[in-house]
């Protein structure tokens, strides 16, 4: 039997705003436009791309999106304020479901701090902004930030009103994550008996993660009536993160018979080449013992819990890997051997297509790979696949790396880079391999990082499997992430070194570019202004001749 659509759960992904917010964790144009697609096959029900008026390359983000995404509905950030609302409708004008998300905070301890303002201007600021909002685009949500911690008589008024002005989701933000789940859920139930008017909307949850509790917070307040669950891919998201996607997807799915045969749209297969390509994008890792997508989540260590595996899967398993996309010894497909459309084949099944050219330099990265390696796996081919992508639009290339090192030896590195059509070559000694070599980049490149954390995990078994690098790489007062993975070690620290340039450098020309637009901005404002001086100094004197003009 057909379950009735008041069960479906719809999915709002803010990977790309929210996530995006994560300490580090910025993303190219490209790379959104990529995770983007893949939300999409993921089938989650509204993609949220970003905040337009923040920058030029967010405001372009949302828009390449929304002009190349079909499926969802895309959806752009705005505060309650009309210029926001304004670029944010311009950026998903081309979407064929454009959504509109205004925010305003609601909590005393913002009203009084932050905004400093009162209750009757904040419900008359969020009206004004659902309308206009509504001018622009027949789909509007609004969020009470920090609804949490709002008055719940209050909270009530606000929701109301907004849902009055034409906002048709109201989303209830746990925004510090301070809530736990029966209380959470309580007051998505006190909203369904206080808010006449709240049939006239989808009742949505955006839960942080700051005591651990997003994913439960959620699900909590699905069972009191929520119908939209917000949140990210591996849990990204400002501070502690959002609630995982994966997680509430498969809680809702294994566990049905709790939560009221609630259910989601989610392609499940797809679930972990999202979590893996999210994670090598944002170069934000996921933690191995991480539920459904870590690299523990179904390995067996123990000798009872292997042995009871073997007899019956589901003694130690309530989940069946490849349900959510991941393969076992089946993965393995590929060898020197396989030609570009064996290639193009296997990277499809992962979720990656790539152009004609970009097949080309992956296949030659594949041949070099498959020649070092007996086998090569799906995770390989993803490393494969997003370097290339990486470099087809990065400034800086890694062409050559010489390092030697050992004891007694001072640890020395040679290093060539592209940039364009130019070779940069340069050498330095430093602690040790890596060391050398980040200095020696440090020179080629004339900018200077701090590396914050490096950390290293083999990406597939066996002595040769891939080594993973994720780099947390401080450029001043900007930090930046990237992962790269090579069966060489240091070839990976020093790639994924570059990848953290490329992408400092990549933010800081998207700042000279929102500086110049705001410098621009600030001129026609100051000649505007120069002008209506004009004006007004001409007036009195036209003034004045008009008594003359009477007299004659
Ligand atoms: O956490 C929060 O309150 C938000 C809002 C913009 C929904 O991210
Ligand atoms: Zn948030």
């Amino acid at each position: 039997m057909k379950k009735k659509d008041k069960n479906r759960i719809r999915i709002f992904d803010t990977t790309l705003r929210d996530g995006e917010q994560s300490p580090g964790a910025s993303l190219d144009h490209r790379e959104k436009l990529e995770i983007a697609q893949q939300l999409a096959a993921l089938g989650v029900d509204v993609i949220e791309a970003g905040f337009p008026i923040a920058s030029p390359g967010d405001f372009a983000a949302v828009n390449a999106i929304a002009q190349k995404v079909k499926g969802p509905s895309v959806c752009g950030l705005a505060r309650c304020v009309n210029a926001d609302i304004e670029r944010c409708a311009e950026a998903v004008a081309p979407a064929k479901k454009p959504r509109i998300h205004v925010f305003l905070a609601t909590s005393a301890i913002h009203r009084k701090f932050k905004l400093r303002k009162a209750r009757a201007e904040i419900i008359k600021q969020a009206v004004a902004s659902v309308t206009y909002a509504r001018k622009f685009c027949k789909d509007v949500e609004f969020s009470p930030e920090d609804a949490s911690r709002t008055e719940s008589d209050f909270l009530a008024q606000v929701v109301e009103a907004a849902i009055d002005a034409g906002a048709g989701t109201i989303n209830i933000p746990d925004t510090v994550g301070y809530s736990v789940p029966e209380e959470f859920g309580a007051v998505i139930a006190r909203l369904y008996d206080s808010v006449p008017n709240i049939d006239d909307a989808v009742i949505s949850v955006h839960c942080h993660n700051d005591l651990g509790l997003a994913v439960s917070n959620s699900l909590a307040a699905a069972v009191s009536g929520a119908r939209q669950i917000e949140c990210t891919i591996n849990g990204l998201g400002e501070r502690a993160g959002n609630a995982a996607l994966e997680e509430i997807v498969m809680a809702l799915k294994t566990r049905s018979d709790q939560f009221d045969d609630l259910y989601t749209g989610i392609n499940l297969k797809k679930i972990v080449p999202v979590s893996r390509l999210v994670s090598r994008l944002t170069g934000m890792p996921v933690q191995r013992n991480k539920a459904i997508v870590g690299a523990n989540a179904f390995s067996h260590s123990s000798g009872v819990h292997q042995d009871g595996v073997i007899k019956k899967r589901a003694t130690y398993e309530i989940i069946d890997p490849a349900d959510v996309g991941l393969h076992d010894g089946a993965e393995l497909v590929l060898s020197k051997l396989s030609g570009k459309n064996g290639l193009r084949q296997a990277l499809t099944r992962v979720g990656i297509s790539l152009n004609d050219d970009e097949l080309a330099s992956a296949y030659e990265r594949f041949i070099a790979l498959a020649d070092k390696k007996k086998v090569v796996y799906d995770d390989d081919l993803i490393m494969i696949a997003s370097e290339q992508m990486e470099d087809t639009h990065n400034l800086y290339t890694l062409d050559y790396l010489h390092v030697s090192a050992g004891t007694g030896t001072v640890p020395t590195a040679t290093v060539r880079v592209c940039k364009g059509d130019e070779l940069l070559q340069d050498a330095a000694c430093g602690d040790g391999p890596v060391d050398a070599a980040l200095k020696t980049i440090d020179r080629l490149t004339e900018v200077q990082g701090r590396l914050i954390d490096f950390s290293l995990q083999a990406v597939t078994i066996g002595k040769d499997a891939m080594g993973e690098v994720s780099l947390r790489v401080a450029f001043g007062d900007s930090v930046v992430s990237a992962k790269a993975a090579s069966t060489d070690i240091v070839e990976a620290g020093a790639k994924a070194y570059l990848s953290c340039v490329n992408r400092h450098l990549c933010k800081q020309s998207e700042a000279d570019e929102t500086a110049a637009q705001l410098r621009k901005a600030t001129r026609k404002k100051a000649t505007r202004k120069k002008a209506v001086r004009k004006r007004a100094a001409v007036k009195p004197s036209a003034k004045k001749k008009a008594p003359a003009r009477k007299r004659k």
